[in-house]
């Protein structure tokens, strides 16, 4: 083929990319491909095929997927399982519109992936919100409590049911057993995202899979704990409380008539691979994980999650996900991330004082070695670093409240919408979800009456060196226009 002309700059970059052997601790789980065979890796342009003879339609499947959603079902402990192709973000979509009639309330906790706004809007239902609980000495927050479910429950008797977020971004598990029962007793439903816990069935000393205590539906990102290509999520259902048409006819609404095959195999071959060998990979990725944690803490001072867990409201951590606070180096999360970046080494995020990394069951050896030596590193090269600190936030007042809610989600989306500076938002409806990091729980969401307090908060915070989050042009809070 002839060179190009014409420049393709995101091509270029992505193959500039596959070429810098980063090593990446962030997802897909596949790890450049780690966790597929060479037949398959090898032939991936080839299987990008279409709906042709032989090949089923996901809209209606009769043939191989519908065998390898049945088959996705006995793995997750699911009634059945549908083949998501835009991530959890399209399954907690599906799973509010298939719940709810346009004008029903929910229960969501304010720490929701946005997927749960657009939801909102999308199915008209409005919101009753739990705060989760917030660890002001590490600036964290953690998950909604038992007492606050059950206070939602008795408050508002008229909601379809509750949406929780199980594990969040940290690996923090809810007390899922628990509000199990509480929102069964009561005949309201369960719903869960369960983006970050794909991996969860697979070993017994893992935390407990929505599968297992019995949900209605949830909602996982195979793409981001599984030899799965980006995008591939699953969303399952336990029938009973709700019908399968229904999720059918949702999933017909809001998924592509050309889904991938590429995405679809890889979530068929993901839960494939995990029932062949996810137990004993996951046994060794623990004890790899453990091993890590314990040296980096004990030659760099560096600590886990695990160490300062003293929130009742978090039942378990996720042994794989990492998640290290790098304060004892003098830095903070963001300058860690990009010193590591430097060092050919990539975390999935960073906040003010930690890195969050994701490792999974291709991750061996060399890749843990590898990550310790950049840790080493980074604690070498910040000797001779200047300008570098960690940001001390001096003492952060961040407020609980929830703000008046004057219109619906899907009110203030319909309304014409003005962009206004943060400092002249006050009294108007927010249009968008606003925040800042830390928290990193919005203050302001759609349809709610824009305060003075939350205002200042936010300005404060960022004055203090946080970022805030849903600025337009990192400037402007969306609002309605009056
Ligand atoms: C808690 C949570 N839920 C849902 C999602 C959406 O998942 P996906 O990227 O697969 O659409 C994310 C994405 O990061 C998430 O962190």
């Amino acid at each position: 083929m002839n060179p190009m002309k014409i420049k393709a700059p995101l091509a270029e970059a992505v193959m500039r990319h596959a070429k810098q052997n980063i090593i990446p601790f962030h997802m897909p789980g596949h790890k450049g491909g780690r966790g597929f065979s060479r037949e398959f890796l090898n032939n991936l342009a080839e299987m990008d095929v279409t709906e042709i003879p032989g090949m089923d339609n996901l809209h209606q499947p009769t043939g191989i997927i519908a065998e390898a959603q049945r088959m996705a079902s006995r793995a997750y402990r699911a009634h059945h399982s549908f083949f998501l192709v835009n991530g959890s973000t399209s399954g907690i979509h599906a799973m509010i519109m298939a719940a709810c009639n346009p004008g029903d309330r929910l229960i969501v906790p304010r720490n929701s992936h946005k997927s749960v706004w657009s939801a909102l809007v999308m199915a008209d239902v409005k919101p009753v919100y739990i705060q989760p609980n917030y660890d002001y000495d590490n600036l964290l927050a953690t998950q909604i409590t038992v007492q606050q479910v059950r206070e939602a429950l008795d408050n508002n008797p008229d909601v379809v049911g509750l949406l929780l977020i199980h594990p969040n971004y940290y690996g923090m598990c809810s007390s899922i057993k628990q509000i199990e029962k509480l929102v069964h007793d009561r005949g309201k439903l369960l719903m869960v995202d369960e983006a970050h816990g794909a991996h969860f069935v697979f070993h017994p000393d893992l935390p407990p899979s929505s599968g297992e205590i019995g949900a209605d539906m949830w909602v996982q990102s195979a793409h981001k704990t599984l030899p799965a290509f980006t995008q591939a999520a699953y969303l399952h259902l336990r029938e009973g409380r709700l019908n399968r048409e229904r999720v059918v006819q949702v999933l017909t609404l809001i998924q592509t008539t050309s889904p991938s095959y590429l995405i679809m195999a890889s979530l068929d071959w993901a839960r494939a691979f995990m029932e062949n060998r996810g137990r004993e990979l996951l046994h060794q990725l623990m004890i790899r994980m453990q091993d890590l944690k314990q040296l980096l803490k004990s030659q760099y001072g560096m600590l886990t999650l695990d160490d300062y867990w003293k929130w009742e409201e978090v039942t378990a951590i996720d042994p794989t996900r990492l998640t290290l606070d790098v304060r004892p180096l003098g830095v903070t999360g963001y300058q860690a991330e990009m010193l590591l970046r430097e060092a050919g080494i990539q975390v999935e995020m960073s906040d003010i004082y930690r890195l969050v990394s994701i490792f999974s069951v291709v991750d061996r050896d060399k890749e843990f070695e590898a990550f310790s030596r950049g840790c080493g590193n980074l604690s070498k090269n910040l000797a001779l670093r200047k300008g570098m600190s960690a940001s001390v936030f001096e003492q952060l007042s961040i407020s609980r409240e929830i703000p008046e809610q004057i219109m619906s989600p899907r009110e203030a989306f319909y309304s014409i919408i003005e962009n206004v500076p943060v400092n002249e938002s006050i009294g108007r409806i927010c249009a968008g979800i606003i925040g800042a990091y830390p928290p990193g729980i919005p203050r302001f969401c759609p349809g709610e009456l824009i305060d003075r307090e939350g205002i200042e908060e936010l300005v404060e915070i960022q004055r203090q060196g946080g970022n805030l989050f849903g600025l337009v042009d990192n400037l402007f809070i969306p609002v309605v226009k009056i």
